[in-house]
């Protein structure tokens, strides 16, 4: 059977004061449970404090990226061995905020999958339209295509990848898509996976994402948790949408 999977991506957020205030309550609150795994992607300078906090608790951490590259000239870049000696579970890759702001293409998207599988660090692979690209009925075309170039550049190791759905347009703006249109979406990704042979990967919504909505799309016959960015700031509202 499939987990369940509730991660909070920080984004550029936090501080060192804020961040142990979040970590400790989420410590002392989160109630392991079998087939339900709870996980924070902070940024790269907390990862130390992340992996102090949350060491020998239920509770995974992770990156919100990774670099496509091994070592070497790439300024800026942390690549994914320097993630797994700070006992990173998890990157994000292809988050939307990446690919719109940072250039972040379907190629680059897939190396730097498949640079963390390499290293043991599941991604968790993003994709989603735009709003033009859901009125231009193309949704199905790109979020097909976004998960094709990840799938053809990890070949086998399809079966150890996580995906997000993240309609762009419900990021951060409050408006979230229905449980039937996440669904629908869920359930032609989940194609796609079985065709790779990798049917049971978990499958996560993203945008917003509350403790008032949660429990509604987590119900969905193929979605199998969240990937939450607002909400994952505030430890009450978090748990309460892991629990959901
Ligand atoms: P919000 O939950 O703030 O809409 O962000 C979603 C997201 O981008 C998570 O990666």
């Amino acid at each position: 059977m499939r987990g369940k999977l509730v991660v909070g991506n920080w984004k550029m957020n936090g501080g060192l004061a804020a961040n142990a205030a979040l970590l400790s309550e989420l410590a002392t609150g989160w109630k392991p449970a079998a087939g339900r795994e709870l996980a924070v992607c902070a940024p790269y300078p907390y990862l130390p404090q992340v992996q102090g906090a949350l060491a020998g608790t239920p509770i995974a951490w992770g990156a919100q990226d990774v670099s496509e590259h091994d070592a070497g000239a790439f300024t800026g870049e942390v690549s994914a061995r320097m993630l797994a000696e700070f006992g990173c579970r998890y990157a994000i890759v292809g988050h939307s905020e990446r690919r719109q702001y940072f250039g972040d293409t379907d190629a680059i998207v897939a190396a730097k999958a498949g640079s963390a599988l390499a290293t043991g660090i599941t991604p968790i692979a993003c994709v989603g339209e735009t709003l033009a690209e859901r009125e231009g009925r193309v949704t199905e075309a790109v979020v097909l295509r976004q998960l094709d170039a990840v799938l053809a550049a990890v070949g086998s190791g399809a079966t150890r990848l996580v995906i997000a759905y993240e309609p762009v347009w419900a990021i951060g703006t409050g408006r979230t898509a229905s449980p039937a249109e996440a669904q629908a979406v869920h359930a032609t990704l989940r194609a796609r996976l079985a065709k790779a042979g990798a049917v049971d990967v978990p499958l996560l919504y993203g945008g917003s994402v509350k403790a008032d909505n949660a429990a509604a799309l987590f119900a969905m016959a193929d979605i199998d948790g969240g990937l939450i960015g607002g909400a994952s700031l505030k430890a009450a509202e978090f748990l309460a949408i892991a629990r959901a």
